[in-house]
């Protein structure tokens, strides 16, 4: 028997070297299926071998209960939110606020990043973890113990002595930003869905029911606070409380500042802000917090949120990624743009894969390269773009970027534009790309709105040389249609029966669905007031009075004299007018 009690005791000793290892010095020994069998592999001996069972055995104090439910289970303190603000100003307010409270102008602070992941709150209890709580309610929380195992550096037993006797340690779970372009790439060459933002993994990866070994060891957890401390007044201050919390084996962020001056606060944000596009995490701002306990403790709390803390957010959001590759694509005036393919970055949800960099100038001024690193930008909904390249030691193998000299859809020798900026495919309607976008805006809601008509639909119908202009839509028949090999019968009935709806259309409409460069909706509604037949509106082009009846610019009058100086798009224009009333 004491051959029995010899490997349980030599078990429990290798699991506790192994887990020092792992949950204090981050240093995986073994893989977690390794650990795991040794594990069960101790279990199964207590239980039959009873005898030799014991309290401090690594399978009673770990959370092991491995639930495979997520029960609500209370935080002791509950966990609050942020007041956010947007503008550093701000910060002035909340200094002056705090100031007229206490009565007080020598104020610290410890200002620390805001990271963009999902909240923890674990509670120990004489040094060992007894629950791991998401932040749920603010009140109640998922119950996540038996998935802590995925995380690397959450202690589960504490370090050091004097340690209080209960402890909730609350932080943020994240993952890298290098692991998410990973696994994301992986899921993609897998033909699997992509998550869109990296909280989305970590709170998936945080409530998984099955165990699994996918994507373990990438979350971390680094602390920013606590809530219930018996003794209560074990600490004292803020930032000398976070560095405490590291003597007892958790990860902080090694960003925390401590701040004696005001000055201070403010280039605290100012390097944040810098530093957000270099770290390998997720910020979304940083988190400015009265140091003193004793201090906040008088501040005190709304329902919602501290009064002695305030989080500045980023409104803008730069993101580091690289140029894979350069399309060049034809628009539906024949313009030419360059269109960055991005190792794909996620904006709060959106992910942007490509990123125009509208022409040759703007690449030559930029420094652009294929295989570049970029900084891109997007702020609110605003399209994104490329503000800054980054030079660092990966830019190997950079590759020049070369303008094509031909149309890359019809092959036609490209012109410079007046300003020498834009190339253009001067091949028009003749262009297959041009066309496809033409008819596309054609149809378009501003235009003859019919809802149905979509990109693939009209590169298939042009492939089949069914159609080469908007007006040929109208005359296709429906037994031309239904000749046509796998296609859904149900859509082009719609289209068909749509297209046969269309009895007449206002002239504003007309004039907009036309395409001509730089004649959009509202300038068209302009134009359109001023004549009562599609006569009378070619007259006055023919006779070069445009400018002096309509009150536009000279780029937008020249583009419709230039279209309308077209012989066949005034055939064209006259017989669309003819199958489609036109009203004025
Ligand atoms: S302090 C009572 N500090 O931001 C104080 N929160 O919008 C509450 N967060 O739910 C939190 N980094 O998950 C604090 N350094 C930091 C933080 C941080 C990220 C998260 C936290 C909280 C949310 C509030």
């Amino acid at each position: 028997m004491k051959y029995i009690e010899n490997i349980i005791k030599n078990l429990r000793k290798k699991i506790k070297l192994y887990e020092y290892f792992y949950n204090v010095l981050n240093v995986s020994l073994v893989s977690d299926y390794e650990y795991d069998i040794l594990l069960k592999k101790l279990l199964k001996l207590e239980k039959k071998f009873s005898e030799y069972d014991s309290d401090i055995s690594p399978t009673k104090q770990i959370g092991n209960n491995f639930s495979e439910e997520f029960k609500l289970r209370n935080h002791i303190l509950p966990m609050l939110s942020l007041e956010s603000v947007y503008k550093i100003s701000n910060f002035y307010n909340f200094y002056n606020f705090i100031k007229k409270k206490i009565n007080n102008d020598n104020l610290k602070f410890c200002c620390e990043l805001k990271i963009d992941g999902v909240a923890l709150n674990v509670l120990y209890k004489d040094k060992l973890l007894v629950h791991a709580l998401t932040r749920g309610n603010g009140y109640s929380g998922e119950n996540v113990t038996s998935n802590i195992s995925v995380i690397k550096n959450l202690p589960k037993k504490l370090l050091g002595k004097n340690v209080p006797k209960v402890l909730e340690v609350r932080g943020e779970v994240f993952i890298l930003k290098s692991d998410f372009l990973n696994l994301n790439k992986n899921l993609h060459n897998n033909f699997k869905k992509s998550f869109s933002n990296t909280r989305n993994i970590v709170s998936g990866i945080l409530r998984r029911k099955k165990k699994s070994y996918i994507f373990n060891e990438k979350l971390f957890f680094i602390v920013y606070g606590v809530g219930f401390v018996h003794p209560n007044n074990y600490f004292k201050s803020h930032y000398f409380m976070l560095n405490k919390l590291r003597s007892f084996g958790f990860n902080i962020s090694k960003y925390n500042n401590f701040c004696k001056k005001k000055c201070n606060v403010i280039s605290f944000f100012k390097r944040s802000l810098l530093m957000k596009n270099k770290i390998d995490f997720d910020i979304d701002g940083i988190v400015i917090k009265l140091d003193s306990i004793n201090l906040q403790k008088k501040i005190g709390y709304t329902n919602k949120f501290p009064k002695w803390a305030i989080a500045i957010k980023f409104n803008t959001k730069n993101i580091l990624t690289k140029i894979l590759n350069i399309n060049f694509k034809v628009g539906r005036t024949g313009i030419i743009t360059p269109v960055a393919k991005l190792f794909p970055i996620n904006f709060s949800g959106v992910i942007v894969k490509n990123v125009s960099l509208y022409n040759k100038d703007n690449i030559k001024k930029l420094k652009i390269n294929i295989g570049s690193y970029v900084l891109v930008k997007r702020s609110g909904n605003v399209i994104p773009k490329i503000v800054k390249v980054i030079y660092n030691k990966n830019c190997k193998n950079l590759k020049k970027i070369f303008f094509p000299k031909i149309c890359p859809c019809c092959k036609s020798n490209l012109v410079l534009n007046k300003n020498k900026k834009l190339y253009v495919c001067m091949n028009g309607v003749f262009c297959n790309s041009q066309k496809k976008k033409l008819i596309l805006h054609f149809f378009s809601k501003n235009g003859f709105n019919v809802i149905g008509i979509g990109p693939k639909t009209i590169e298939m119908l042009i492939n089949k040389k069914m159609i080469n202009t908007p007006l040929d839509m109208f005359k296709l028949s429906k037994k031309k249609l239904f000749s046509i090999k796998h296609f859904k019968k149900k859509t082009f009935v719609n289209i068909f029966n749509k297209l046969k709806k269309i009895k007449n259309i206002y002239f504003y409409n007309f004039l907009y669905a036309l395409g001509i460069p730089e004649i959009g909706i509202s300038v068209s509604k302009n134009i359109s007031k001023k004549f009562n037949s599609i006569e009378e509106f070619l007259c006055c082009i023919r006779n070069n009075n445009f400018n002096k009846i309509v009150n536009i610019g000279i780029v937008i009058s020249k583009n419709i004299y230039n279209f309308f100086i077209i012989n066949n798009n005034v055939k064209y224009v006259l017989e669309l007018s003819k199958t489609i009333k036109i009203i004025f």
